[in-house]
């Protein structure tokens, strides 16, 4: 069964993007996975077509009204298997691999794509959307975070990624205890005056291997306290 994403949006042009070339775009064309989106303004009721409205309270800013995002949200969700809602925004959850592994391993996902301040916080609610935020900074709108998303989702689906190695020794494989990637290197050996390190040359696939692991968890404990404590407690 192919993995399906939806995208909701007022830019539907703005997929696939950058997911239409490279592995992600292999990968839709063989039909591993489907893209498709709906136009939020579609689903607009009154003359004028609108799908925001001014923040009740005051305040700066426009809020997606409800009534149009249910309507769109009630469309993506008209047959084939009930696939999770989730809303990009930077009040979300961080996303992290533990919740792109889940989704991937899921029928797929549909994506609400919010543009102005928001949506309004009911039709949150009431569709049970799951809130996701791509980092601590603001996007002018969902979609790049959208596809940020599933990149992260498309690249774990079976017979998308190459090397099934690859996806083993990465940053965050790791559930429990993630560590940040050891630095890479290749020829030439000496290149602006910078040598590879020594120990990659050795053939001393023990040392390598011990090497990595020390650079590993400098990098984490120097450039992501949070994940070093966590890597810590889980021993
Ligand atoms: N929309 C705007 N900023 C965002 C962010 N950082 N993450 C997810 N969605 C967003």
């Amino acid at each position: 069964m192919t993995w399906r994403a939806t995208a909701l949006t007022l830019f539907p042009e703005m997929f696939p993007g950058p997911l239409g070339h490279s592995l992600a775009g292999r990968a839709l064309r063989e039909g591993r996975w489907s893209l498709d989106t709906l136009q939020i303004r579609d689903f607009a009721t009154d003359r004028h077509r609108s799908v925001d409205d001014t923040p009740c309270g005051g305040g700066a800013g426009m809020v997606m009204r409800p009534d149009v995002v249910d309507a769109a949200c009630a469309a993506a969700l008209e047959g084939g298997v009930a696939r999770p809602l989730v809303y990009l925004t930077p009040r979300g959850r961080p996303l992290e691999q533990a919740l792109v592994r889940e989704l991937a391993a899921g029928p797929g996902v549909i994506l609400v794509c919010g543009r102005y301040e928001g949506l309004d916080q009911r039709v949150i609610e009431a569709r049970g959307m799951r809130e996701v935020s791509v980092g601590d900074f603001v996007l002018s709108g969902g979609e790049p975070a959208a596809l940020v998303l599933l990149d992260a989702c498309v690249r774990l689906l079976p017979g998308v990624m190459g090397g099934a190695e690859s996806a083993e020794e990465e940053s965050f494989s790791d559930a429990a205890a993630p560590l940040l990637e050891y630095p890479h290197y290749t020829r030439p050996v000496e290149w602006q005056g910078r040598r590879v390190p020594e120990v990659l040359l050795s053939g001393h696939h023990a040392a390598v291997a011990r090497w990595r692991r020390e650079m590993a968890e400098a990098a984490t404990r120097e450039r992501r306290p949070d994940l070093w404590a966590r890597h810590r407690a889980a021993g």
